[in-house]
């Protein structure tokens, strides 16, 4: 064996040359590894007794991609084109693929003859996630092999596709036994000599692209059919430009476009903010205090109590990971509804595909049912998840403090009432944590776990990783009213009620946080909950703008009226009735109804949501301000490409954000007062996230 570099090894298994990479974590193409693959092809080029090559890697994956941290970076380096090089190879280069081949690593892979993976392994690329598009040729290799249409598909979406599903594709040649996948390379790079194959360039094959030349209603098709879920990004239409390019260009002009395009996008203020995400999903689960060697407590078992909406969608992330799971509830017709509506959610998926009817079956026979708490006594953790009310909680905390064994993670999904409270009931505080999933708990990808004050460092441990393996991007938050998520979300929905009252309609407001990419304003949202939630018709007396809606049965999109008028097709329209409404309520008040800008609009309703995170940070309820961007991108529709509060008020300018709450402060009070951190930040010219 000869080492190349620091990263990359060169050994011949007969007549095969076998290229090793060994960059952990995840064979990222740094400036080593780039040079391992450019230094390797040249020594199974020299190699007299190689005849063919094979490009593998060690540690628990292929290529994941370029390095995300380096992109971006200028660097005054020789140049190298080690994908060049793999593409020019005399000799026939098969890359063998297990883990992930991702982006620049899937990209290289098509660079080589052939491309050999193990069953379990996935391809892909994702780097529109990143707000990029694939820079290293992927664009123009991808759409040659699988046709436009997939090419679309899979650039767009960044899924990482298993392997066998590759094969079908015509992305992965041959699948190789599991375990074997050296073996399995070399003697399919035997084949291919024994075969005298065609040194196969991916570059060559034209028909598909070919075939869609002269059908720009593929792409018309395509942007139409995604244009809600593409709104406001970029990378994606860069992407289909890119895989346009493919189709109407020859393969050298098209390379050309995508170096433009992904300069462009490089360059951008959104793939900035979305590889700022990428690395502080990663950073959240890094927490000082609680070190990487923490012990673990095994988590095979998990009682749920409740089997409401919440319960039912925490069930099912469990089951959906192979935890067993048993649902405690008080009466049996809840428990039946509960289990039913489980039930329908998954088959629902199952019949859109998303699993299979064995599947559905599987996971339900993880899920059980009982009425009695001794159920909880053998499991390893439990989720409370009942009504927010703190005398039933505490009541249910007794109880499971007598029941479960000791060792046993005692969680509850409070959203808003205080954790150290409960725990106090119990004679093991440092058992106690908060899980405050989203709902719907089956969906929403956010988990805030939220640490009290006896929590234990392993029960913090634990239950971070337990969130990675049912599928949820977890931050660490500390006690205190509406967490992180929630108190910053207050600020926004007072601001938006404020600003009704000042005379901005509801769908200027909502407008204005729509065009900025959240998914819907706040009025939308309520009319879409229902405006009677919590609202209790015989107190009602018409001092609130809800009230006044509730008391015409303007309850929302459900009584087909709220702030909004709906038409047949649920579509919202501006409601004379509710501007009237609010006209009355603003005269009332003997406030000067006045014209707001949407940028007035904007700065009211986002720089107080700025300010409370500084004021968050300063009291320590969470570890950086990267991990609340991670919850306002995860839970509460942040547009990722705008990277969360704290990262937006950097962009802007923290000094803008100072002055603004400033402003606010002097004209409006109290509620307004800029924090300490911010003001702190401001004088010494830093920034909350870089
Ligand atoms: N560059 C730099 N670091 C990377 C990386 C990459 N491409 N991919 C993963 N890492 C790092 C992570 O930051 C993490 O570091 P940490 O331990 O210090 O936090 C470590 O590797 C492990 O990553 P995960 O925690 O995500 O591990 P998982 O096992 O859960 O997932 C993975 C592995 C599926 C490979 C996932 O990390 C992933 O999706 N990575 C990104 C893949 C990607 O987007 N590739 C495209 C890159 S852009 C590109 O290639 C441009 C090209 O077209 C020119």
């Amino acid at each position: 064996m000869t080492a190349l570099n620091a990263v990359t090894d060169y050994t011949l298994d007969g007549e095969v040359g076998v290229i090793t990479l060994n960059s952990p974590p995840v064979n990222a193409l740094s400036r080593p590894v780039l040079e391992g693959i450019s230094l390797g092809v040249a020594a199974g080029l020299a190699d007299d007794g190689a005849k063919a090559i094979v490009l593998i890697c060690e540690g628990r994956t292929f290529i994941a991609g370029a390095d995300i941290g380096g992109l971006g970076s200028r660097r005054e380096e020789r140049p190298i084109d080690p994908m060049g090089d793999l593409e020019r190879s005399t000799k026939p280069v098969v890359a063998a693929i297990h883990g992930t081949a991702l982006g620049g690593g899937l990209e290289a892979a098509l660079c080589c003859n052939y491309r050999v993976a193990v069953p379990s392994a996935r391809c892909g690329l994702p780097e529109v996630n990143l707000g990029l598009l694939p820079g290293a040729g992927g664009t123009q290799r991808l759409p040659r092999l699988v046709g436009p249409q997939k090419a679309l598909e899979m650039m767009t979406s960044g899924a990482h596709i298993p392997a066998p599903q590759c094969h079908e594709m015509g992305v992965i040649d041959a699948l190789v036994e599991e375990g074997k996948l050296r073996e399995g390379a070399i003697a399919f790079a035997r084949k291919v000599l024994a075969e005298n194959r065609p040194l196969r360039k991916v570059r060559d094959i034209n028909e598909k692209v070919e075939a869609a030349r002269g059908h720009p209603e593929i792409f018309a098709a395509f942007r139409k059919a995604n244009a809600r879920k593409f709104r406001g990004f970029l990378a994606p239409e860069y992407n289909i430009r890119c895989i346009e390019a493919a189709v109407n260009e020859p393969f050298d002009q098209g390379i050309q476009t995508e170096q433009r395009l992904f300069r462009e996008l490089l360059s951008g203020e959104q793939s900035a903010a979305q590889r700022y995400a990428f690395f502080a999903e990663r950073q959240a689960n890094k927490i000082p205090d609680v070190p990487d060697d923490t012990p673990l407590i095994p988590v095979n078992t998990v009682g749920i109590i409740g089997a409401g909406t919440m319960g039912g969608g925490i069930a099912m992330n469990f089951a959906n990971a192979g935890i067993p799971v048993v649902i405690v509830e008080v009466k049996q017709d809840a428990l039946d509804r509960g289990l039913s509506v489980i039930r329908k959610n998954y088959e629902r998926t199952a019949s859109r595909g998303g699993i299979t009817a064995a599947d559905v079956e599987k996971r339900m026979g993880l899920i059980t049912g009982s009425l009695d708490m001794n159920a909880l006594a053998t499991v390893d953790m439990v989720i409370e998840a009942v009504f927010e009310r703190m005398d039933i909680k505490k009541d249910i905390f007794t109880k499971l403090d007598a029941i479960c064994k000791p060792g046993a993670i005692l969680a509850t999904n409070t959203s808003a009432l205080n954790i150290d409270e409960i725990a106090s009931v119990t004679s093991r505080p440092e058992a106690v944590i908060g899980l405050h999933f989203f709902s719907p708990a089956n969906v929403m990808k956010l988990l805030e776990v939220v640490r009290a004050d006896h929590t234990s460092k392993s029960v913090i441990a634990t239950s971070m990783k337990l969130a990675k393996k049912i599928g949820k991007i977890a931050a660490l938050v500390g006690v205190c009213p509406g967490f992180v998520g929630n108190r910053i979300l207050g600020q926004r929905q007072r601001e938006a009620q404020k600003l009704m009252f000042e005379g901005a309609m509801p769908w200027d407001i909502d407008r204005v946080l729509y065009d900025f990419g959240f998914p819907m304003g706040p009025f939308a949202m309520s009319d879409l909950a229902g405006l009677d939630i919590g609202w209790v018709k015989e107190k009602s007396n018409g001092e609130t703008i809800r009230d006044a809606l509730c008391e015409l049965d303007r309850r929302g999109q459900k009584t087909g009226a709220g702030y909004y008028d709906y038409d047949e097709n649920r579509v919202a329209h501006p409601s004379p009735v509710t501007e009237k409404i609010i006209q009355d309520f603003v005269a009332k008040s003997g406030v000067n109804a006045r014209t707001i800008t949407d940028a007035e609009i904007l700065e009211r309703c986002l720089y107080p949501m700025v300010n409370e995170g500084a004021k968050i940070l300063e009291e320590g309820m969470a570890i950086r301000a990267s991990d609340v961007d991670v919850i306002w991108e995860n839970g509460y529709g942040w547009p990722v490409y705008r990277g969360g509060p704290m990262w937006w008020g950097d962009q802007v300018g923290l000094d803008k954000v100072l002055a603004g709450m400033k402003k606010m402060h002097a004209e409006m009070g109290d509620l307004y007062k800029p924090a300490a951190l911010l003001e702190k930040m401001v004088a010494e010219g830093k920034n909350f996230t870089r």
